[in-house]
């Protein structure tokens, strides 16, 4: 199998800068969304993250015509039954536990929503999941995850990353994931760790 481009299915622009970087000196070119001539819309409305990405991945690619990739990626915490989950995204909108205005952004108005409802919670346990398909259109597919587990925070600090990254302190560490640079995130992330379980496969399909 000959691989020289691959889809990204995504829009946010943290999670793409993310990819590229991780697919940084494979020889692989990296496209999004933006690159593509027509845009389609694919919404996420399934209740597992592999569901998610499956859709994704399948609807763009059969769309496109190109190998893609699809990412379904979330924050799971244990003292809220694991969630955001699914919802990671548009927690601010969702009414369990009230919703939330946006006033700056999208993602300070899910960190507000998370904050309020972790305000008297002992157990900060939490995990960022990531599950990533990789589709060739028409021929074959596969999936791989990766986990990162964590603590959550009183309050958000650090300026890099993305999401609840400025609320999410990584085992073993003292400061947040958005205190650390884009290279130490992408070793420990679990989309760092789903990837390069992902490439592992892809190498063996490539030679
Ligand atoms: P998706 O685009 O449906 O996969 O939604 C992912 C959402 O989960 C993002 O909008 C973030 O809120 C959150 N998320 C996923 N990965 C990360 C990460 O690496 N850091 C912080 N938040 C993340």
């Amino acid at each position: 199998m000959k691989l020289k481009k691959i889809l990204i299915a995504t829009t946010n622009k943290g999670k793409l800068r993310e990819f590229k970087q991780l697919f940084e000196n494979t020889g692989i070119e990296i496209l999004s969304l933006e690159d593509m001539p027509e845009r389609i819309e694919v919404e996420e409305d399934k209740e597992t993250f592999l569901e998610n990405a499956i859709k994704k991945a399948k609807k763009y690619g059969d769309f496109y015509k190109i190998p893609v990739i699809a990412e379904d990626a979330g924050l799971e915490v244990e003292a809220l039954n694991n969630y955001p989950g699914v919802y990671s995204a548009r927690f601010y909108s969702i009414d369990f536990g009230g919703k939330v205005e946006v006033k700056e952004n999208k993602d300070k108005a899910n960190i507000e929503k998370l904050l309020k409802l972790m305000k008297d919670k002992e157990n900060r346990k939490a995990r960022f999941v990531s599950v990533v398909v990789f589709y060739y259109p028409e021929e074959f597919g596969f999936w791989t995850e990766g986990y990162c587990y964590g603590e959550i925070t009183d309050k958000p600090k650090g300026e890099k990353g993305f999401g609840y990254d400025p609320v999410f302190i990584p085992e073993g560490y003292s400061e947040t994931m958005a205190e650390l640079d884009p290279e130490e995130k992408n070793r420990i992330s679990h989309r760092g760790k789903a990837v390069s379980k992902l490439m592992e496969r892809l190498k063996k399909l490539m030679n």
